[in-house]
């Protein structure tokens, strides 16, 4: 290991069991027959949504979205914007909105109140991880994999400035100025 190699805080072996969790009690949960549409939030969700999706045992389909916050990339400062929505049409369908990581919350809570306007038959969430402390609004998280502290966290989709998106585990890296 090298001094940029992150260190392991959550390794590939416990997340990919922890997603394997994750993903029958959803198959469970969503055994009434009506169409599970999984809304992958771009791009921090897209490892995690494909190891979910591929884990369940009852039909679904995938979307992405994506949004983007105003101001300083790395503070949220509350305010998201759409920047793309889904394509196919999901009315009438179960929604499982897809992150990968739920910081202040701001972003899940402004998509669980999009979707709405497209009249699913109900909207859930799944997050591989929550910085709980962080949690500036009350947003429910269906589906958790980890609660995490307030740590810089790579990997399994996460990054920092697009670098370790693709590490096979969670690892922490030191803020830039420390
Ligand atoms: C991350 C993450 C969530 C959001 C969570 O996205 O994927 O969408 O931040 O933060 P919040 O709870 O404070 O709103 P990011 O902007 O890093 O984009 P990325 O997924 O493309 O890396």
């Amino acid at each position: 290991m090298n001094e940029n190699t992150p260190e392991v805080l959550i390794s590939e072996e416990d997340i990919r069991s922890r997603v394997l969790q994750l993903a029958e009690q959803i198959s469970v949960d969503y055994a009434d027959g009506i169409d599970l549409v999984m809304v992958g939030v771009l791009k921090g969700s897209v490892i995690f949504l494909a190891d979910l999706a591929r884990g369940l045992s009852i039909p679904r389909t995938i979307e992405f979205i994506a949004v983007s916050s105003y101001g300083d990339s790395n503070v949220s400062s509350g305010a998201v914007r759409l920047v793309m929505d889904v394509r196919g049409n999901i009315e009438g369908k179960h929604v499982l909105i897809v992150e990968d990581i739920v910081d202040t919350g701001h972003t899940l809570k402004y998509l669980i109140g999009m979707m709405k306007s497209h009249r699913p038959a109900s909207i859930k969430t799944a997050a591989l991880v929550r910085k709980a402390d962080k949690a500036e609004v009350d947003v429910t998280v269906d589906y958790l994999g980890f609660d995490i502290g307030d740590e810089w966290v790579v990997g399994y989709g996460l990054d920092y400035a697009e670098q370790n998106r693709t590490l096979p585990y969670i690892g922490v890296i030191k803020p830039p100025d420390a």
